[in-house]
């Protein structure tokens, strides 16, 4: 697929997101030479700014993040993309305006809108886009980038889907789950079906069980607000856990086009095994971060950051355990945790298999064997490491674990950016790495039995040291011999 010119306008073009993610994304595929020749950007903001105080703004955003690869002449040419449009999002003249000078002959006619705002908003400002004909795509396309959350829970997911699909057909909806955007993530299909060696096993014949651990030494910085609301269920479990877990579990696709690969994704969704009620304390766990060490720095606890009422029970960890009711999954437990200010950043996939059936060094002085793993690292350490157990030099007959290593990237090739990969599929109109809405209503009906359990359950949380790797929660494992295994 080809990438098009179009205009990106962004709204919430001044918040967290764009400044850290989303301009310097932009400007590295400008650098990278893959933003099309009238590729414009058009930035929404309430702030009294100009196209010059504007594009200042930028270049600071860009080179905090860029550091000592910036590049003047690229910014140059990136600057020249950069427009401004004051006004308030709430207020219809803010749009009539927009249209106006979206018309102008300087701006492509294939427009994506970016909505980095808040959930409460996505509603309101596409009913205006919409009262203002700039969904009218008679004279170029007309896409509508969605960020997480897709909706509070089930209800209002649904709703919020039935208002949007007033407005635009599926076609036009890009729910974006940046993770989908990930080098390493994407590796995970390729180091499933492109080789033959591991595909055999990958089931509950071979697989004991498998974790997946997003664990982040950053507490919640300035985002109490959203945050509160929201807790790590939310954040990250609903989505991105739940994204790494499709990945890892899915039938191979008929192709790589993206309804292939998303039927898919959501075959496992509808596979895993409801929550009830009663079963949510024994499969899930929540605790909330006190003050503590991280990397030899005091830090705060939850209820001591910025807008946080004193009573919040909000978790800023949580752990579960699904079962797949699928041929390849039965009965394998698959644990997923995730949690903020814990003692490390990190976040993996852990494949854990079965013992062989016999330990034939059982008479010798062979120390208890481990398990072959195969760890998937996500980030910071990108990588596929596989252990095996091998003998140890020596007249002993004793061993130890070795581990085979499939790099991801060499240290002379650049990372490239979740949202660089994204926003550049936008382009392109290739929807394989974003969600379908069935996604994202299947992902609702896995977590809805514990959100709704712990929104009532509002006088305890257990709690957790920062710096710590989270709450005791071991009750969660099935067998003595499973933990979390933290170390990659
Ligand atoms: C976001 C969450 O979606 O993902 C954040 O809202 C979280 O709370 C972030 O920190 C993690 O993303 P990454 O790419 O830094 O692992």
């Amino acid at each position: 697929m080809k990438a098009e010119p179009c205009t990106y306008v962004i709204f919430g073009a001044t918040g967290n997101l764009s400044r850290i993610k989303l301009m310097p994304a932009l400007y590295r595929l400008d650098a990278a030479g893959r933003l099309p020749e009238g590729t414009r950007i058009m930035a929404m903001g309430r702030r009294p700014w100009d196209q010059q105080k504007w594009r200042q703004e930028v270049q600071d955003m860009v080179q905090a993040k860029a550091k000592d690869d910036f590049d003047e002449a690229v910014f140059q040419r990136f600057s020249d993309r950069l427009y401004y449009h004051q006004g308030d999002i709430s207020q219809a003249d803010c749009y009539s305006g927009l249209a106006q000078t979206l018309a102008d002959k300087a701006f492509s006619q294939n427009i994506a809108f970016y909505l980095s705002i808040s959930p409460a908003d996505f509603g309101p400002v596409m009913s205006m886009l919409s009262t203002n004909d700039l969904f009218n795509e008679e004279s170029g396309w007309r896409r509508v980038i969605i960020e997480k959350p897709f909706g509070y829970d089930l209800e209002s997911a649904q709703a919020l889907q039935k208002r949007i699909s007033h407005y635009l057909s599926e076609e036009q909806i890009y729910r974006i789950d940046h993770y989908l955007g990930k080098g390493m993530v994407q590796n995970v299909l390729v180091f499933r079906f492109a080789n033959v060696m591991l595909e055999p096993l990958w089931n509950r014949n071979y697989i004991d069980h498998i974790q997946i651990t997003h664990s982040e030494s950053i507490g919640i910085d300035s985002r109490g607000d959203y945050y509160d609301g929201a807790g790590a269920l939310r954040d990250m479990l609903q989505s991105h856990l739940l994204q790494l877990l499709t990945l890892v579990t899915m039938e191979p696709p008929v192709s790589m086009e993206a309804e292939s690969l998303r039927d898919e994704k959501v075959k496992v969704l509808k596979s895993i095994r409801p929550i009830s009620k009663e079963a949510v304390h024994a499969q899930a766990f929540r605790g909330q971060y006190a003050k503590g060490m991280v990397n030899n720095e005091k830090v705060k606890g939850y209820l001591d950051e910025a807008n946080i009422p004193q009573s919040s029970t909000t978790e800023t960890y949580a752990s579960m355990k699904l079962y797949i009711d699928n041929w390849r999954w039965r009965g394998v437990p698959f644990y997923m945790r995730t949690g903020k200010r814990m003692a490390k950043a990190q976040s993996t996939i852990s494949i854990c298999f079965r013992h062989p059936p016999l330990q034939f060094f059982r008479d010798t002085n062979v120390q208890c064997m481990n398990p072959n793993w195969v760890l998937l690292g996500i980030q910071p350490e990108e990588c596929i490491r596989i252990e095996m157990t091998v003998k140890e030099p020596g007249l002993e007959m004793s061993t130890r674990t070795s581990s085979l290593d499939a790099s991801f990237r060499n240290q002379d090739e650049k990372a490239v950016d979740a949202y660089e990969d994204l926003l550049l599929d936008v382009l392109k109109g290739d929807r394989s790495l974003f969600l379908r809405f069935d996604e994202v209503e299947y992902a609702w009906r896995i977590v809805d039995p514990i959100l709704q359990s712990w929104a009532v359950e509002r006088d305890y949380i257990a709690t957790y040291p920062a710096g710590s790797w989270g709450p005791e929660d071991s009750r969660l494992f099935d067998k003595e011999s499973q933990s979390w295994r933290s170390s990659l």
